[in-house]
């Protein structure tokens, strides 16, 4: 398995691949990965030739007083769990190797980034399409896998791709969870012990949700309401939101209609740590 630093080292590997008639997968992390990243990277492996993870901590996507500083970062980890998981090439760049200091060129999207994680980080999914899309253009993939953890991401890239005609598949991945229900996440090493245990009321909210909608709910409310009380119920947790959207516009329901796909997702703090989690209707 390559790591390399330069998109001219990357294009010089696909583009020999390409020259033996080779697929190429790309898995777009940042970085400091766990069992989630590597389901998404075992099933890049199953289903192309050869497999790029680009490993990058991209700072166009965080806000002004979020944790791009202390964001966790573990190349040699990183690696080793690519490598196992049968990846080909790690992409591991600098900032300025992806951002010409002058860069005034981004991606932006006019909807599905004005509810839940776009309402609380406004400049987030600039970020995202910005980098996403020149990871596309660099790796120029036939197929991209994301995690359905971060739902609302993996709805505006499948947008963006239509939009943008990237002629590329996105595959999106179930929510990878610890034995006792949290949804893994880069961001679990900020908690502390006792934060670490309040955060199971997210998983435990899901599950609730996700049992009455099984048993029949439809009322959007009723769901939401019933999930923010379990949450509520837990002193170190302040919920940023809990809501019901269309899955494909990210436009908030009241009420689920049949063979409407359905995003239920939840943005809760745990201390200073902001942790996501949700359930899909489909
Ligand atoms: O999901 C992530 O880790 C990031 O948002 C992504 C897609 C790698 C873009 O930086």
């Amino acid at each position: 398995m390559q790591i390399v630093k330069t998109v001219a080292e990357v294009r010089e590997a696909v583009r020999a691949w390409r020259a033996e008639g080779l697929t190429v997968g790309l898995v777009p992390t940042m970085g400091f990965l766990h069992e989630g990243h590597k389901s998404l990277i075992v099933r890049a492996v199953a289903e192309n030739d050869r497999v790029v993870v680009s490993d990058f901590v991209n700072p166009t996507q965080f806000g002004p007083n979020e944790d791009l500083e202390s964001y966790p970062r573990d190349l040699e980890r990183d690696a080793a769990l690519c490598e196992e998981a049968g990846a080909a090439l790690v992409f591991n760049p600098e900032p300025s190797e992806m951002y010409a200091p002058d860069a005034c060129t981004f991606v932006d999207m006019d909807a599905l980034t004005g509810e839940l994680c776009g309402k609380t980080r406004p400049t987030h999914f600039r970020g995202v399409c910005t980098v996403v899309s020149k990871l596309f253009n660099i790796v120029t993939p036939d197929a991209a896998y994301f995690g359905q953890k971060d739902a609302q991401q993996l709805a505006v890239i499948r947008r963006m791709v239509r939009d943008l005609n990237f002629g590329l598949r996105v595959v999106g991945c179930p929510i990878v969870r610890e034995e006792d229900g949290l949804a893994k996440s880069s961001r679990n090493t900020y908690l502390s012990a006792d934060e670490r245990q309040a955060a199971l009321c997210l998983s435990r909210a899901i599950f609730a949700g996700q049992k009455l909608v099984e048993d029949g709910e439809r009322d959007a409310a009723t769901v939401t309401e019933a999930m923010r009380a379990i949450i509520e119920a837990e002193p170190l947790a302040r919920i940023d939101y809990v809501k019901m959207v269309d899955f494909d516009n990210i436009e908030l329901i009241d009420h689920i209609a049949d063979g409407q796909p359905v995003l239920c997702a939840i943005a809760v703090y745990i201390g200073k740590t902001r942790l996501i989690d949700n359930f899909i209707v489909e």
